[in-house]
């Protein structure tokens, strides 16, 4: 029987990451764990509860409710893949709204936050054959991962990507507020003091600015069968 490895992938935004991974979860017959479905399913309860704004943050308030909060993932299989819960809600399509985005970075910032979750998502991984994406994942969640990447491509090229991606569900967003928003996150998301986004030293880096999914995918699937 081929041995069960931990694939973590990590990046900046709308790199592809989640498109990687559901592919090499399918093929590998692994578990997929999209991370940050978890900090915006956070970033949810944040907003639902009136603890975050544009302009406000009871970042106290978040801390203290964070014991009440359930979150799940539950395998749908029509689409192959499993989605948040926030309780006992399924809030795979209210998370990715550009509101969410707008907030996310700020509540991913929070020690508390990141505590709670990095022990939950070591506990998803913990019998290996899983394939988990984020941002701290090679670093903080599984230093010890057997494979490592770390995505990249440029800010236009992936707030394209998030443009369309959006204006498809019917989101009514303009390219320059995703630019905008992918430009802020990247910001963000790599000068935050707890787990910033790096690439650990032992990551492969993927550059798939000019890469089609399937090239991507053959040549990590490639890397991945070295371990195997
Ligand atoms: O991958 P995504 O764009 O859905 O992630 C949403 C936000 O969550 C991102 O801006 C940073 C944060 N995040 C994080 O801090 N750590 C992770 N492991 C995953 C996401």
């Amino acid at each position: 029987m081929d041995k069960k490895i931990t694939i973590a992938i990590d990046g900046f935004s709308s790199t592809g990451k989640s498109t990687l991974a559901k592919q090499l979860a399918k093929h590998l017959g692994y578990v997929y764990v999209d991370t940050g479905a978890m900090y915006r399913a956070i970033t949810l309860h944040a907003m639902d509860n009136g603890f975050i704004s544009e302009d406000y943050f009871n970042k106290q308030g978040l801390i203290d409710s964070l014991s009440d909060i359930t979150l799940q993932f539950l395998y749908n299989p029509e689409l192959e893949y499993a989605e948040v819960y926030l309780d006992e809600e399924n809030v795979e399509s209210r998370i990715r709204s550009l509101n969410v985005s707008n907030l996310v970075s700020r509540v991913a910032e929070v020690s508390e936050v990141r505590a709670k979750l990095v022990e939950q998502q070591k506990h998803m991984g913990e019998n290996k054959g899983v394939v988990m994406d984020g941002r701290d994942i090679g670093t903080v969640v599984f230093p010890n991962a057997e494979l490592k990447l770390f995505m990249t491509a440029s800010p236009e090229t992936r707030a394209q990507r998030r443009f369309e991606e959006l204006t498809q569900k019917g989101d009514n967003v303009t390219y320059e507020d995703v630019l905008k928003n992918v430009q802020e996150r990247d910001y963000i998301d790599s000068h935050r003091k707890d787990s910033p986004l790096v690439k650990a030293a032992d990551a492969i880096e993927i550059d798939n600015s000019h890469l089609s999914i399937q090239e991507q995918f053959d040549r990590v699937l490639t890397l991945a069968k070295k371990h195997i």
